[in-house]
């Protein structure tokens, strides 16, 4: 590890957006309150309405700023927008600073070549390798295993006297042990696993400070520490699993060892940091909407619905960004190759046009599906069965086996801006605990 390559890595990653943020917000610019203001990070949605009072498609300090659902959905499936960007148009100082700082283990989940920040072809070629393990049959097959995964954990939880963390002890652990079991990792690693997503989690969000910064980085290198291991061990002893197919694929298909580590990582931290949140972010609305909760007591087939309506209400990734990749036409707007637009799904999810009464949460509500919670187009979420199969089970087996559950102490927001969710729920699981 290099010292000064971790602090050319936050300077040009975090340091000078934050710098950059900050003085915008302080101009009152909404996506630099969205980014950077501490008082806006609970409440996102009051500033997602000031920027819909502004049109369908505004101005904002990274570039252009969408809150309409019909211009994001254009904007996510447009073979004009793409993830990746021309760095070659960058200042020398910042591409001198890229190259510099370049190095294999500290890079995150939001940096090339995860697929998630990768245009086609690449694009295509990494979900074709993987996307095997994600489709409807394949997921359905995991239904027993977090069935039986969901019980076990409540086991533990339910003998415990007073208030129980319900994101540590469920919400977290749940997706963990499913995407572990699902990708052939040792579950054992699990709260190594969960510490190294979160800080990969952050580095989702521009502008961290330094201290922040370095956590994260020795968390991000650990975890490629853990992962060369993992793969050695796989070349040598080949399992049935979705990682040992990677390892192995034939020499035209093989991928090189930084796109292993991109790949593996993403899928893990995928699995569980936004589920988690989907977890805890259902629980504490039900536990505001109480007639709500009683009705899915009543009738469980509603879960399904209800698990949409969290989704579409409080989504887990409240934001995403696209570049255009050609001049375009947008909401009536003249575009430019290489313009920024932050698309905020969050704010998309709540537009009066698609969802009547929007801020209201409602799981009986009719269309809650046509949200854009696991986004749209190529990079629509790999994992959004998955994700909504462990969160209808997870909640429909919280709510029999405890159905008096009642936070019972303040949540406590996780510190990010991209994702949304929880770091503690405070509950009791039954009235006389
Ligand atoms: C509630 C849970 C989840 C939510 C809200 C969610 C949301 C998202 C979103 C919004 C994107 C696209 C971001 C963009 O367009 O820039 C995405 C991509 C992705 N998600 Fe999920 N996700 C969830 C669960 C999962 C799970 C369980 C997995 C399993 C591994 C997963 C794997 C992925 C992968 C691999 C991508 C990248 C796809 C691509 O770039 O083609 N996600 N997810």
């Amino acid at each position: 590890m290099r010292p000064d390559r971790t602090v050319v890595r936050w300077g040009v990653r975090h340091a000078l957006p934050a710098a950059y943020l900050r003085r915008s917000a302080r101009r009152g610019d909404p996506v630099g309150r969205l980014l950077r203001d501490p008082a806006v990070r609970d409440r996102p949605h009051a500033v997602y309405e000031e920027l819909r009072a502004r049109g369908p498609l505004t101005p904002g300090s990274l570039g252009l700023v969408t809150t309409s659902h019909a211009v994001a959905q254009e904007v996510l499936r447009s073979e004009h927008f793409g993830v990746g960007w021309d760095r070659s148009a960058a200042p020398r100082a910042i591409r001198w600073a890229l190259e510099y700082g370049d190095e294999l283990d500290a890079t995150g989940v939001a940096e090339p070549p995860s697929m998630l920040v990768v245009d086609p072809p690449d694009h295509t070629r990494y979900r074709r390798l993987v996307s095997r393990a994600f489709t409807p049959r394949a997921t359905a097959a995991f239904e027993p295993m977090i069935s039986k995964t969901a019980h076990a954990l409540l086991d533990d939880l339910g003998w415990r006297r007073g208030p129980v963390d319900l994101v540590a002890g469920y919400a977290a652990q749940l997706p963990v042990l499913v995407i572990a079991e699902l990708l052939g990792v040792p579950v054992e690693r699990r709260e190594d696993f969960l510490r190294w997503g979160a800080a990969a989690a952050a580095t989702l969000d521009a502008g961290l400070p330094l201290r922040r910064y370095v956590s994260a980085e020795r968390a991000l290198r650990a975890m490629h520490a853990f992962l060369r291991e993992h793969l050695e061990r796989l070349r040598r002893e080949p399992g049935d699993d979705l990682v040992s197919r990677l390892v192995h694929l034939p020499t035209e298909e093989a991928l090189t060892e930084r796109e292993l580590h991109a790949t593996v990582m993403l899928l893990l931290g995928a699995g569980f940091e936004t589920t988690m949140n989907l977890i805890g972010n259902a629980v504490v609305l039900l536990d505001a909407h109480r007639d709500q909760w009683a009705a899915l007591l009543a009738d469980p087939g509603r879960w399904p619905g209800a698990v949409e309506e969290v989704l579409r209400h409080d989504s887990p990734v409240q934001l995403t960004g696209r570049s255009a990749t050609a001049d375009v036409e947008l909401a009536g707007r003249r575009v430019p190759a290489g313009t920024r637009v932050t698309v905020l799904l969050g704010a998309a999810n709540r537009d009066p046009e698609v969802f009547p009464d929007p801020a209201r949460f409602d799981i009986t509500r009719a269309n809650a599906r046509d949200h854009l919670a696991f986004s749209g187009g190529i990079h629509y979420c790999l994992g959004a069965g998955l994700a909504r199969l462990e969160a209808v089970i997870a909640l429909r087996t919280l709510a029999e086996r405890f159905p008096h559950l009642r936070v019972s102490g303040a949540p406590v927001r996780r510190d990010l801006r991209t994702l949304r969710g929880f770091e503690h729920l405070p509950v009791r699981l039954s009235p006389a605990n």
